[in-house]
Parts: structure tokens; C-alpha cells; sequence
């Protein structure tokens, strides 16, 4: 059999288990896997020594196009995405204009066209003024579903109170998104952020309760509409018990951040370079958050890449934007806390790759197996090297992690059998294509 591309000698990781094999791709596809050592012909690519993972999706990122594409942009974004090993991506819909229409989806599938390196997809973001034609949105080609804002956070989307949220959950079908922080309380505490003047009160503005409250209210209505949804970025070690007990509505995601940063120590050192929302919190939300890591109730790791400038960061409390880059250190920080063994590098793909493909149906990708995309990230898991604000490629040009030395780096991106980055160089131009869903309607 003849094949267009074959990686060779590495050890790959599916959802056998992790062995040394080969992967033969033709048209873009995987179409064996195993030994294939006596085949000739096409392009090879040698992975002795290094681990071949099914491409990496990261579900949450922000690249800001349009509107603030001194932040970030389509082309920047994804660039950042396939130097840090990232594959595909599902970009979040506040942008300037918001994606809450058929036009501004369009807008945003004809911006990426031809200038994003990694494949893509794009949240539609809900508003009590689209609630009615979301059933409509979701299933829109390019979608990967809905987003809720519960609480103000960048931009202008919101869906604050409890009918407006019962009328987009009435009126969608998908699993729907949700940035659960409750936008009473935070407004009620507005002045804690305000008098303190440092970002060290950010988790205390927006505390525990602020998402408990928004999380409980949202799963008390999942399960009256009986309705699938994903609680983004959950902070609170009692966020990750409550919703252990509700499974049947909710799937639930970390980010590195939370699960690598602590409290007070990340603003001490970071100032607002460490603010988000919701917030870093103490060291006992970090280890409740690894434990729901560990007894299966997290789905999925997705980055937030929320990137603003240095100079946005740099003004004074609480002036200063939420967010922080992330998709590019995405997997060199995971892949350091599989070195330092606190989860399995099965356990890691099943968040950055089985996880995705579960919760939202996405055709032809999250697994290393035949008839799949062909989409690797190549990994050197010997590696060690430190993270530096220089090979940041967002286009903010800092990381929260700068600094830090990991053990485990991403060497190859290999997008439908097309390579994109090998050794920290991107190969050719950008080849990245919207992504098709099962349900949803397909390009
Ligand atoms: O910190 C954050 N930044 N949280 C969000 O919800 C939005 C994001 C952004 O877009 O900047």
C-alpha cells in the first residue's frame, strides 16, 4: 500500500494504550497503523526517541479578531496554537463585534480562510436578545456550539438572570458552554476590587461563591430542561465536588493555569499578569481541582488563551484586562505535570483529545486510529527546556510561565498529514480548515 506520509519509529499513543509503531496517512486520513517498516515511498518522518500523540485541541481560546487585533488575530492565534503542539482550536465568540449572528460567523469563517495554521471552529455567543434563534446558530457550519457569559467578563456578552438563561437553554440543543460566575455578587463586591487596588483581591472580589452560586443555578436548570453543558474553566474545589454529583448534565473543564498557578504567591510575582477570570485561587482549590483530575469528573483541559497587551496589564487594579496566553504553553505545562506524575500521558489525552471529541462530536478528529484525520502532535518527553517569552508567537509576547523549566516539549505539529511546525519552525503556509461536527450541520 502506498502511502503519502509515514512516521516512523515512534512510540504512539492511542486508545490501546502506548506502544512503538508506525502510522501510515494518505488523502489527509490515518489508514494504518502498526508496523510498517517494509513500506517505501512518500514522505517519512523519523520519530525514533519521540511519543506521537493524536493531534491536540484546545476547546477555549480567545484571538480577538475582530475588533482588538493589536491583542491577537486569526492568523497570530493559530500560529501560537501549532508552535505549542495545538491542532485545531474552538475560538470564543466576544470578540468586537460579538459572534452572535449568521453574519458575524460568517465574517469570522471568511477571516480565517487561508490565514489560520491550525483547523478551527467557533462558539456562537448567546444574548437574551439572540435566545430565540440560537437552535438555528448552533447548527450553522463552523460552529462548535453556544457560549454563555453568566457573569461580565471581557467584552460585552452577558446572559445575567435566570429566565434569560432558561430561554437559551430552552431554545439550543448542543451542549452549551457556560463561564458560570454570578453577575449580582460581582457587581454587589465591585468595591473590594476597587479599594484594594492590587490584584492579589481578585479571588477575593470574585470568590468562591461568586461561581458556586452561578454553577448551582446553572445545573438546577440542566437538569429541569434536561440539557447538556460544560462548565468552563471551573475554579473551586467545591465547584468540582457538587458537579462530581452531576455528571448526567454537566461536563466540566480546568486549564493549566488553574491547576499550575496558586494564590497569593501568582499576583505577588505576576501583579495582573496572573488575573483572570475566574480567578487563580489558593493552594486548596488547586489540589481539589487535581483530585477531580484524578477521579475522572474533569472532561477536558482547554487553555483560555486570553491574551492582552503589556501595557493593558501593566495599569493599575482593577483597570487591568482578565486573561493571560495560554494555548502555546498548553501542552508543555501538562506534559511537565505528567513528568512530575501528578496524571498519565493516557490520562492527558483523554482531556486534550478523546475528551473533546466526546463532549462535542467532532468528525474525524481526538484519536490516533485509522480513518481519522491525520493529525499528530510529536512529542519529546526527555526534553527539558525552560519557557521563555520570547518564543511566545501570540502577539502579546508574554507568558505567565516564563520561567519556568519544564520537562517535555512538543517537536512536531502534523495537521491532515501536512506538516506545520518541526523543531519550533513552521513549515509552508497556513493550512488550517473548519472543523465538522455531528450534530451541527457540516461545511
Ligand atoms: O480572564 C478572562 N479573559 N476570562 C474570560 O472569561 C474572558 C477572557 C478574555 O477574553 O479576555
Amino acid at each position: 500500500m502506498a502511502y503519502d506520509l509515514v512516521i516512523r519509529g515512534g512510540t504512539l499513543v492511542t486508545h490501546e494504550g502506548t506502544g512503538a509503531g508506525d502510522v501510515g496517512v494518505r488523502d489527509g486520513r490515518t489508514v494504518a497503523v502498526g508496523d510498517l517498516s517494509r513500506t517505501d515511498g512518500g514522505e517519512v518522518i523519523d520519530a525514533t526517541g519521540l511519543h506521537v500523540l493524536p493531534g491536540i485541541i484546545d476547546t477555549q481560546v480567545h484571538f480577538r479578531e475582530p475588533g482588538n487585533e493589536h491583542k491577537e488575530d486569526l492568523e497570530s492565534g493559530t500560529r501560537a496554537a501549532v508552535m505549542g503542539g495545538v491542532t485545531a482550536v474552538f475560538e470564543m465568540p466576544n470578540t468586537d463585534p460579538p459572534t452572535t449572528t449568521p453574519e458575524a460567523l460568517a465574517d469570522k469563517l471568511d477571516r480565517a480562510d487561508g490565514r489560520a495554521w491550525s483547523d478551527y471552529a467557533f462558539y456562537v455567543g448567546a444574548t437574551p436578545e439572540n435566545a430565540e434563534t440560537l437552535g438555528e446558530l448552533e447548527n450553522l457550519p463552523g460552529c462548535c456550539g453556544i457560549k454563555i457569559f453568566m457573569g461580565s467578563s471581557t467584552g460585552s456578552l452577558l446572559v445575567p438572570d435566570d429566565a434569560s438563561l432558561r430561554r437559551v437553554l430552552e431554545n439550543s440543543r448542543r451542549r452549551v458552554a457556560v463561564h458560570a460566575e454570578d453577575e449580582e455578587r460581582l457587581k454587589a463586591r465591585a468595591r473590594i476590587a476597587s479599594e484594594a487596588a492590587h490584584p492579589r483581591a481578585h479571588p477575593e472580589w470574585r470568590d468562591v461563591e461568586t461561581a458556586f452560586n452561578a454553577t448551582r443555578r446553572l445545573i438546577s436548570l440542566a437538569e429541569e430542561l434536561r440539557r447538556r453543558v460544560h462548565v468552563l474553566h471551573v475554579t473551586t474545589r467545591e465547584e468540582a465536588t457538587y458537579l462530581a454529583g452531576h455528571k448526567d448534565v454537566a461536563s466540566v473543564e480546568v486549564t493549566p493555569q488553574h491547576l499550575t498557578l496558586e494564590a497569593p504567591h501568582c499576583y505577588d510575582r505576576l501583579g495582573a499578569f496572573a488575573q483572570m477570570n475566574p480567578p487563580v485561587r489558593e493552594a486548596r482549590h488547586r489540589s481539589g481541582l487535581w483530585q477531580a483530575v484524578a477521579n475522572g469528573v474533569v472532561d477536558v483541559i482547554g487553555s483560555d488563551h486570553a491574551p492582552h497587551t503589556r501595557d493593558e496589564k501593566s495599569r493599575i487594579y482593577p483597570k487591568t484586562p482578565s486573561g493571560m496566553p495560554g494555548v502555546q504553553t498548553l501542552l508543555p505545562v501538562m506534559l511537565n505535570h505528567v513528568h512530575a506524575g501528578r496524571l498519565s500521558l493516557t490520562r492527558l489525552i483523554d482531556l486534550l483529545c478523546q475528551g473533546p471529541n466526546r463532549l462535542f462530536g467532532i468528525v474525524g478528529k481526538g484519536r490516533l486510529a485509522v480513518g481519522y484525520d491525520a493529525d499528530f502532535t510529536l512529542v519529546d518527553l526527555a526534553a527539558s527546556r525552560e519557557i521563555t517569552d520570547d518564543w511566545v508567537a501570540a502577539k502579546c509576547g508574554w507568558t505567565p510561565f516564563a520561567g519556568m523549566t519544564v520537562t517535555g516539549w512538543p517537536v512536531g505539529t502534523i495537521i491532515r498529514g501536512r506538516p506545520a511546525m518541526r523543531e519550533g519552525q513552521l513549515i509552508d503556509e497556513p493550512s488550517g480548515r473548519v472543523m465538522r461536527f455531528y450534530e451541527g450541520a457540516g461545511p
